[in-house]
Order: C-alpha cells, then structure tokens, then sequence
C-alpha cells in the first residue's frame, strides 16, 4: 500500500519543501510554491507489480550483456575530434556552453557540415530564425544535403521530429531558449525547466541511440539558469573560451565520459569560420620574447602538450597592500611560490606587486609549470632573462625542493620538437637527449642562473639553505 503525502515546490527553481513558503530559498521568488500529492511507498510494501514480464532487467553476468559498439561519428576538424575524446559515440549527450558571441552556433555548424558527410543531422536553432542559420550557412559554405534545419523551440514538438526521422546527430542551439509545452507556467531558462528539458532530451538520447550536442550561455543574472546545472546529468561538457584580442577560441572538455578531461582545441575566429588551429606550438613559440620576466613551460593539457611563455612583472609597491594581478594560473600558486622564495631566498616578494600572466590565453591546470612560475618570478626580479632556448619543468615542494614533474618524457620529446637547446629542471631527471639539462637540487640553486646579482645580494648568513 502506499499513502499520499503533500509536497510544495518551486515553479521557478525547483526548490522542494514540506510546507507552504512565502519567498522561495532557492530563488528568492515570492508566491511561486505549488503542491503536488505524491504517493510515498509503505517500508512493507511490495514492488512485484513493477516488474516488467517481457523485460525483466534481472541482472546479468558481464559476458551476456550485448556491445554492439557502433563506431565514433567524425567531423573531420581535427581540433573538434581529439577534443571530444576521438569522435562522438552514437547516444551520447553532450553541452557546449561559453559567453554569448564566442562562437558556439558557428563551431556546431561547421561540425554538422563536417559529420553530414556520412550522417544524418537534425539541426534545431530555437535561438535563431532559419534566414539568419541559411546567412551563417553561405558564410561558412555549409552546403550538405544531409542536414535538416527546424526553427522549432517546443520541446515536445523536436522529440517528435527526432523519433519520425531517427538522424544520427541533432544539435540544439541553444537549451535555454527551448520551452515544454507541458509546463506552461515556467518561463524558458528557468532552472526548473531546463533540468526537465534535459531530463527529456536525455531519455531521448539514450533510448533511441541518437547523439545530442545542446548549447547554453553562461550568464551571471540568476534569472536565466547556467549550464552548470545539467554537469551532473550529460555525458560530456566543453566549454568554448575566447579571448578577443587574439581571435582564438579554445575549446576545453570539462567532462567527458567517453574521454580525456582538460583536452583542448585551438581555433581561430575568421572571415570564413573558426580555423582550426593544428600547429599552436609553433604559434606560442613565435610570440615569446626571451627577455627578463619571461619563462617557456611545457605543460599537458588533456593529451597534449603545450608550450606556453609565463610572463611575471615584479615591481616595488607603492602601497601598504601589495597588489597580486594574475591571469591563466590560479592566482594562489603565484602566491605560494613567491612566498617559497622569500622564505629560502629572502627576496621580498611581500613588498612587490606582481604582474603575472600566461601567453595565449590558455588557463594552464598543470602543477609541472611551478618551476617556470618561479623562474619567471626572479628573472623579473632580478632584471636577468634566463638562458636562450630554454624550457622550465619541473613542481616546487613548500620545503623549496624541486621535483620533477609527471609527463616528463612527453614534455621533453615536444621541447626537442621545438628546438629548445636547454632544459631547467630537477637534479633527478635523467635526460639522454642532445638537449642540454641544468639540474637544480632545491631554490637555492636556482640562483646560480642569475650570478651577479648571487654574489652582489648573497648573505649566506642569512639566507636559509633548503
Ligand atoms: P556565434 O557563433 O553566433 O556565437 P554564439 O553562438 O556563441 O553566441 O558567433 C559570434 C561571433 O562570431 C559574431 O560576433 C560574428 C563572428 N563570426 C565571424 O567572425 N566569422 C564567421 O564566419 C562567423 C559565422 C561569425
Ligand atoms: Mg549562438
């Protein structure tokens, strides 16, 4: 037997409780709590009646589970493939989400195009009009016959366009502007619609074995719902991040069930479309400069590793507060590793203000970089570049030891790659290429890379040897 048991909820948000409330916790809404009866099952009940006879779902042994793996599906834009984890695998559900105007509607596109050379899509833009999707088509010459457009924003309304021509891949662009016509009440991007939209298109893409990629924004104004909501509920998650003065746009896979986490794609926003990027290595190593201040790590994003200038700007403070601005690494490791220093080395780094930023506008993830962090730190201070064609790898320990990093093998092979002639690292690393190897025990040693200002500023009396 079960009994039924009254629930209130949140029209808006979602937000659930056992009485009435006058402004929702949730979402700070007045008068938006409904109630709904529920039937609460009995501990004595029993569940015989909800088993199904034709499918009984009575667990099996691995070996009778039937994987008829249907192969990934390829767009043929390299820097998209690699990123999803080696192609999409058919079912999937997958969210793509990053500023308004950076580049999603374009991206998808230029993906459907690539896929519809051996796949059906299904091509919904509830954001847009089909004449302002056909303007963007002749800009980026999408031209296939395989790609089906729809202006349609009602959910229901798209699963039933999906179930009667079953595509391969359908692209929703984007979720929020999408409504159930199931609940009237609820404004679309509200957090309660789109987690049941979700939900939905969720059941959809599992059931009838049909790809999803949905879009969403990313926004502060707590009225519209972020994406960050349906993390937990889809497959895989990439984010789309530009930065606008160097036309590229990175994509980065959040989450992804059918790959590597932190794997990330260069392109670049032109005329025609974003550009792939394939040799971004080549491209960051042009632009970095060699002089005080700067310092090239290898670090690994994802599967791939990247080779990025970290450029540090130390100055005296002119105020009781000095000032931490730092851009592409987590503030705090500046800060930690600054803080090493002055302990070992007592270089006043409490007094400076430090600049700090990474080239490219990659947001850098990877701990290997501490050593480059440190490097570029007294480079800058001390007004020295570090030597030519050098590369730094290597975590710092909060002891002031160096440690080589993870990956070593991988980012010295790319280092070598690129004609780097020297490499900064822990005295432990064994280095059997023709690249020369510098091997520092802990900070103090680091020193020895700036020798004048080692015997000008030296008090060995003073300075605490790690
Ligand atoms: P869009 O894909 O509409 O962004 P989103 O879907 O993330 O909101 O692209 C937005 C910007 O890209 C827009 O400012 C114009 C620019 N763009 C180009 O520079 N070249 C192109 O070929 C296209 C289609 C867009
Ligand atoms: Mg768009």
């Amino acid at each position: 037997m079960s009994k039924l048991k009254s629930v209130f909820h949140c029209t808006e948000c979602g937000h659930e409780s056992v009485k009435w409330i006058g402004c929702c916790p949730g979402c700070s809404t007045w008068n938006s709590f409904t109630e709904k009866k529920i039937a609460v099952a009995t501990t004595k009940q029993s569940f015989t009646q909800y088993i199904n006879p034709e499918k009984t779902g009575t667990p099996i042994l691995l070996r009778d589970i039937l994987s008829s793996e249907k192969p990934r599906m390829l767009s043929g834009i390299d820097e998209w493939d690699r990123v999803v984890g080696g192609g999409i695998i058919p079912g999937s559900f997958i969210v793509i989400t990053g500023d308004p105007g950076v580049g999603k509607s374009t991206l998808l596109l230029q993906v459907a195009e690539g896929l519809a050379q051996n796949h059906v899509i299904q091509y919904f833009s509830s954001e847009e009009s089909l004449t302002q999707v056909k303007q963007r088509a002749i800009r980026l010459n999408v031209t296939s016959e395989n790609i089906f457009f729809s202006d349609e924003a009602g959910l229901e309304a798209i699963v039933e366009h999906i179930k009667r021509q079953k595509p391969d891949v359908v692209i929703l662009d984007s979720i929020q502007n999408c409504f159930l016509l199931s609940q009237p009440q609820a404004f679309p991007g509200t957090v309660a619609q789109l987690r049941e939209a979700a939900f939905f298109l969720m059941r959809v893409a599992k059931e009838q074995e049909i790809s999803i990629i949905i879009t969403g924004h990313i926004t502060k104004d707590g009225q519209m719902a972020g994406p960050k909501l349906l993390e937990h509920m889809v497959d895989a998650v990439f984010y789309l991040q530009g930065e606008d003065r160097w036309q590229t746009r990175i994509l980065r896979s959040q989450k992804n069930r059918f790959g590597t986490i932190n794997e990330i794609g260069f392109f670049e926003m032109e005329e025609k479309g974003l550009v792939p990027v394939s040799n971004i290595n080549q491209q960051l190593l042009d632009q970095t400069s060699e002089s005080p201040g700067s310092a090239l790590v290898c670090t690994i994003e994802g599967t791939r590793p990247l080779l990025l200038e970290l450029q540090a700007l130390t100055v005296e403070s002119k105020f009781g507060m000095p000032q931490r601005v730092v851009t592409g690494v987590d503030s705090k490791t500046v800060v930690l590793i600054a803080a090493i220093l002055e302990k070992y080395l007592h270089i006043p780094f409490s007094r400076q203000d430090i600049f700090f930023k990474v080239s490219g506008g990659v947001k850098m993830k990877d701990a290997g970089s501490d050593m480059g962090i440190a490097l570029a730190l007294l480079s800058s201070y001390f007004q020295k570049p570090l030597p030519l064609h050098s590369l730094a790898l290597g975590e710092l320990t909060l002891t002031g030891q160096l440690k080589s990093s993870t990956h070593m093998k991988t980012r010295m092979k790319e280092a070598e790659k690129f004609g780097i002639k020297q490499l900064l690292v822990a005295d432990t690393v064994a280095s059997n290429s023709d690249v020369k190897k510098y091997g520092f025990k802990n900070v103090y040693q680091l020193l020895s890379l700036f020798p004048e200002q080692e015997s000008e500023q030296a008090q060995p009396s003073k300075r605490v040897q790690p």
